[in-house]
């Protein structure tokens, strides 16, 4: 049915008033309509965009009630890394992180805004033309899952903003007090266990599949930066805190508590009136985040492997409690580390109940006269695990036996060792169950070759069936499938589902592979430094030391283990397996470089169904070509995937070339 103008107005009007119900009830915190008017303006406009399904815009204030449950969440690629911030947790870091900054800045002026440090999960939002296009979490701070469809439920975030601008804002999203008791109670309320705490539960909301559910949970978020998608437009931004005052503008939520400083002493003095007042507060903060103010010093300043230097967090003193140490166990990790483990008599501190708490190593043990049966302080800051801060003496009612290191492993019962200088015991059996079961579980991770199926239980129960020795034996489980399918408790489904997954795993890119493998010291963003610089395999495993330490980022520790873990038999026939096994041992295009593209700009818009953004621009890169974040004049070919937004209008106004996929693929090949 053609709409009528005045129908179309009234829509228009309807959503107008409900989203500045929103910002002024979410963001302001001062209503101006009482909740009834509000239901019924949303009642109104469900109506009518029911009636006529052209009215149903992306901002409409009715998708903030969630829509359609969705199996997964896409993978989408941050264009600027999220990275994370180094903390510090005395007065000490603080003052040492001014004087790096002024050793840096070499007698520049410079000062400090700093920041409440919310106790959520990190997100970036994405603009285009004004509208929100796009929202991921962090994930690995490389690539993130769209959810999108969650974010928009939450109420303070703007779905159109009154500028038809193209921006990134990231920020933290978390749970008021009030509304996760709220939750909690709903929980009793229907028999259901209690949430642990807020910043677990904020987490889980916005991984909800449904996000009608998600709806029903009142998110909140504060805003902490701001990009330009523009290379020209964010070059005209100059200070963190005017970013600050921008988002404001642009009617984001943005804390009130921020503040810029000329002086460290200043910024101290705000960090401890913050610590002091933080229980009053009505959501959670685990500390205060000092930052450079100039963008242009944060970029000269820099960022070491995923940690800005510009900017610290100062984390506020754990709150503590006290409980008894009913044992200590020993575990042994993926590389043969055996790190002693406390078992507490259960007690609740800062919203969760804690049993465990780490112990590090044996020296520490000794150093803090560490007794079964003590009385113990433990502390705990943020999502950091629960650790024991010394023992209560006066409690020791009677003598304690000292805690001595056994001879043997406690898992293969082969005789462990203390390298010189180091403070860990090891178990030097590579063949040692728990060590095998840690490789294997750190291979299928969600980081590495993310097998899904195969959890703690099944391998172990494929270990002690003798089906998996190493991680290579998962790409000869299907040899066994026959065998696998009559197990007790597994499902032919279950078993077909595994197997489909470790097949779909040997598409995983080289640096996946690399970081799967466990090198020790080489985490998932080291395996992309190395899979960009060595290409494939075998040029890594020819690589001199010098050489790998080359490798911006790469100091002389990690570099040594990547050479040793290369330059050992056993891990060499691990390769070759992988090699027969048809994974991916060398960056997809490496060897095909030419200069094909040599003079040719691309822009890339819309999700491609084949690669990630990161990865077409790295195959573009690696023919000569060039990529840019926006179209002008100058852009020689738009790559357009699905779901593509203004840029494709743009391109097509300036008459830009627009391929899409199947063309970009016949170019390349
Ligand atoms: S700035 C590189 N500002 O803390 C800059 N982060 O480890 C990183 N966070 O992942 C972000 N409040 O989730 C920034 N005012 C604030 C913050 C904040 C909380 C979180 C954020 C980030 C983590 C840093």
């Amino acid at each position: 049915m053609p709409i009528d103008n005045k129908i179309a107005e009234k829509a228009r009007k309807l959503r107008e008033k409900l989203l500045d119900a929103d910002y002024k009830y979410y963001v302001l915190a001062r209503p101006d309509i009482d909740d009834y008017t509000y239901d019924m303006m949303m009642k109104e406009l469900k109506e009518l965009e029911t009636q006529y399904s052209e009215l149903k815009t992306p901002d409409s204030p009715t998708q903030r009630v969630g829509g359609q449950a969705s199996n997964e969440f896409p993978t989408v690629t941050h264009e600027v890394p999220m990275l994370s911030l180094a903390n510090s947790y005395d007065e000490n870091d603080l003052f040492e992180f001014d004087k790096r900054i002024k050793n840096l800045l070499k007698g520049e002026n410079y000062k400090y805004v700093s920041e409440l440090k919310f106790d959520g999960i990190a997100v970036s939002l994405i603009y285009r033309n004004g509208l929100f296009v796009q929202g991921a979490t962090r994930g690995d701070g490389i690539t993130g899952d769209d959810i999108t469809n969650n974010l928009k439920t939450i109420r303070s975030i703007p779905l159109r903003l009154e500028k038809k601008i193209d921006i990134e804002v990231r920020g933290e999203v978390f749970f008021m007090l009030k509304d996760f008791i709220k939750i909690n109670e709903q929980q009793e309320k229907e028999g259901k266990p209690r949430y642990a705490n807020p910043r677990n539960t904020a987490a889980g909301t916005l991984k909800l599949k449904d996000s009608r559910e998600v709806a029903q949970r009142k998110l909140n978020m504060f805003c902490y930066s701001l990009r330009y998608l523009n290379e020209n437009e964010q070059q005209k931004l100059s200070l963190h805190y005017e970013n600050m005052q921008i988002l404001k503008e642009l009617k984001f939520p943005v804390n009130s508590y921020t503040k810029v400083f000329t002086s460290i002493n200043d910024v101290k003095s705000y960090c401890d009136e913050i610590e002091k007042m933080r229980d009053e507060l009505p959501y959670e903060i685990d500390g205060v985040v000092v930052k450079i103010d100039s963008l242009k010093q944060q970029e000269k300043i820099g960022s070491i492997a995923r940690n800005p230097r510009w900017a610290i967090a100062c984390k506020f003193k754990a709150k503590q409690a006290i409980t008894k140490l009913k044992a200590i166990s020993l575990q042994v990790g993926r590389i043969g580390t055996i790190t002693p483990v406390a078992l507490l008599e259960p007690v609740f501190l800062a919203g969760s109940t804690i049993s465990r708490a780490t112990l590090h190593n044996y020296d520490e043990i000794q150093r803090k006269d560490i007794r079964v049966g003590d009385y113990v302080k433990i502390e705990k800051g943020g999502d950091v695990i629960p650790k024991i801060v010394e023992v209560v003496l006066e409690q020791r009612a009677k003598e304690l036996k000292l805690f001595t290191m056994p001879d043997n492993c406690p898992v293969c019962r082969q005789p462990i060792y203390r390298p010189e200088g180091e403070v860990n015991f090891y178990c030097t059996n590579l063949q040692c169950p728990a060590q095998v079961q840690g490789r294997i579980q750190h291979f299928v991770g969600r980081y590495a070759m993310d097998i899904e199926g195969l959890g703690y239980q099944i391998i172990d129960k494929f270990i002690q069936l003798g089906y998996l020795k190493d991680f290579t034996d998962i790409y000869e489980l299907f040899k066994h499938e026959k065998k696998l399918k009559l197990l007790e408790r597994f499902g032919e489904k279950s078993i077909d589902n595994i197997l489909k997954s470790v097949e779909k795993s040997k598409q995983k890119p080289f640096d996946k592979v690399l970081y799967a493998i466990g090198i020790r010291h080489v985490g998932d963003r080291t395996a992309k430094l190395l899979a960009k610089s060595f290409k494939n395999i075998d040029n890594l495993i020819k690589s001199s030391k010098d050489n790998i330490e080359k490798v911006h980022e790469i100091g002389p520790e990690i570099a040594e283990s990547i050479y040793n873990f290369f330059h050992n038999r056993a891990n060499l026939k691990i390769i070759e397996k992988l090699k027969n096994a048809g994974l991916k041992l060398e960056t997809e295009f490496a060897g095909k470089t030419s200069n094909k593209f040599e003079g040719l700009t691309f822009v890339l818009t819309g999700t491609l169904a084949k690669y990630k953004r990161e990865e077409a621009r790295e195959i573009i890169e690696s023919l000569g070509g060039k990529t840019s974040s926006s179209v002008s004049k100058k852009t020689n070919y738009l790559l357009a995937g699905s779901e593509a937004g203004s840029k494709l209008d743009k391109a097509k106004s300036l008459g830009v070339k627009i391929i899409d996929e199947a063309e970009f693929e016949k170019m390349i090949s």
